[in-house]
């Protein structure tokens, strides 16, 4: 598969103005795509204009709730890569509404406009490692049990399946990457709930000793954006195959203090939250022979070269992705109309 493919193809990206989406839609600008992105910066989402600033992207503000406001965009796309969502387990389980109409409603109705205005087209969705829930083994391949164990896990599982279902019936043609944790450039420092990763580049830069919870030794997979943008490349452009979900993760498991040490130094054990444990996962690596054998891919950046260039961009980048003052934000506003925040046991 050759990525040259994208020379002067029309593409449209979700979520663009995200981290991940943010990332793909400059590779693909530098592979000679016209690029198209839509993105309604959800407040607690990861967007941020910063991400696509000074670059020939064509950006849409709009939700795909609404998709009317994109419906030419998308009816002349050749591929769709869609990235749009909201990835906070701990959100969704605070907010289990508000993911609910961000991750599954809104892509029902996208999904709905992509059929109408686009039958069959090629879409490269962005799915998610939590739909498989704790781990029964490892390193987890595509065959594993779906048990999610947050409302974020069960809401983007139902998307997976409307990509799935909506290509058995031959109205779009999908293919799904499960994806483990990401990490690099762009990614939103200011949000609380988003992950550890986000967490530890935050506290690095800011000089501040990280910490982490029980013994540490939970294994994580992180998977550097560049990997990732280029497993959504292939896929866009992967013709033939069979199977149409993907596990894109590491090259190497890691344990969470390695990870901590390696963008931190020393970290600091603390007592795992108890409110967190019913969300915990424990242990988690992937099994992506899969994506290596039909896709041609695999991850290609060592977890210390992706901290080192990390850290390059955001000691650049500073201002624009770090503001020292202000807390992480914690208390989300309120989504198309939605406020109902319900009392899980791991709300505080
Ligand atoms: N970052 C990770 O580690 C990770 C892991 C697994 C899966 N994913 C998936 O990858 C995708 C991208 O994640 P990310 O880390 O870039 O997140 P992000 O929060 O940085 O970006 C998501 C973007 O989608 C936009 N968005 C959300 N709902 C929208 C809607 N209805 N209409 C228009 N725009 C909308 C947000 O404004 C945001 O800019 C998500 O679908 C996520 O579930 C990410």
């Amino acid at each position: 598969m050759s990525l040259a493919a994208y020379q002067g193809m029309r593409v449209l990206v979700t979520g663009g103005l995200g981290f991940i989406g943010s990332n793909l839609a400059l590779r693909l600008e530098e592979l000679g795509a016209s690029v198209t992105v839509v993105d309604s910066l959800v407040a607690g989402c990861g967007g941020n204009r910063a991400n696509l600033a000074g670059s020939g992207v064509r950006v849409i503000e709009a939700d795909l709730s609404e998709p009317a406001a994109i419906e030419e965009a998308l009816a002349r796309a050749q591929v769709v890569f869609n990235l749009a969502g909201e990835i906070s387990h701990i959100h969704s389980m605070e907010y289990p509404e508000r993911d609910l109409h961000l991750n599954t409603l809104s892509q029902l109705r996208f999904l709905d406009a992509c059929r109408r205005v686009n039958r069959g087209v090629r879409i490269v969705y962005a799915g998610t490692r939590q739909t498989f829930g704790r781990p029964r083994y490892l390193p987890v391949d595509e065959q594993h049990p779906i048990r999610p164990i947050d409302f974020n896990g069960v809401h983007k599982y139902a998307a997976t399946m409307y990509h799935l279902m909506m290509s058995e019936l031959g109205e779009l043609d999908a293919m799904v990457l499960l994806l483990t944790n990401v990490y690099g450039p762009r990614m939103s420092l200011n949000i609380a709930g988003q992950g550890f990763l986000g967490v530890f580049f935050r506290k690095a830069l800011l000089g501040e000793p990280l910490a982490v919870y029980g013994d540490g030794e939970q294994l994580r997979d992180p998977v550097y954006v560049d990997d990732v943008a280029e497993a959504f490349l292939l896929a866009g452009v992967a013709h033939g195959c069979v199977e149409r979900e993907y596990n894109i993760g590491g090259a190497e498991p890691l344990m969470l203090r390695e990870i901590a040490e390696e963008i931190g130094g020393e970290a600091r054990r603390v007592p795992f939250p108890a409110h967190l444990q019913p969300i915990d996962i424990g242990s988690y690596y992937t099994d992506s022979r899969r994506a290596e054998r039909v896709l041609g891919w695999r991850p290609r950046t060592s977890f210390g070269e992706g901290v080192r260039r990390t850290m390059d961009f955001y000691r650049l980048w500073f201002a624009a992705y770090l503001d020292p003052q202000e807390e992480l934000r914690r208390e989300l506003p309120e989504h198309a109309g939605i406020r109902r925040r319900l009392e899980f046991t791991i709300s505080r």
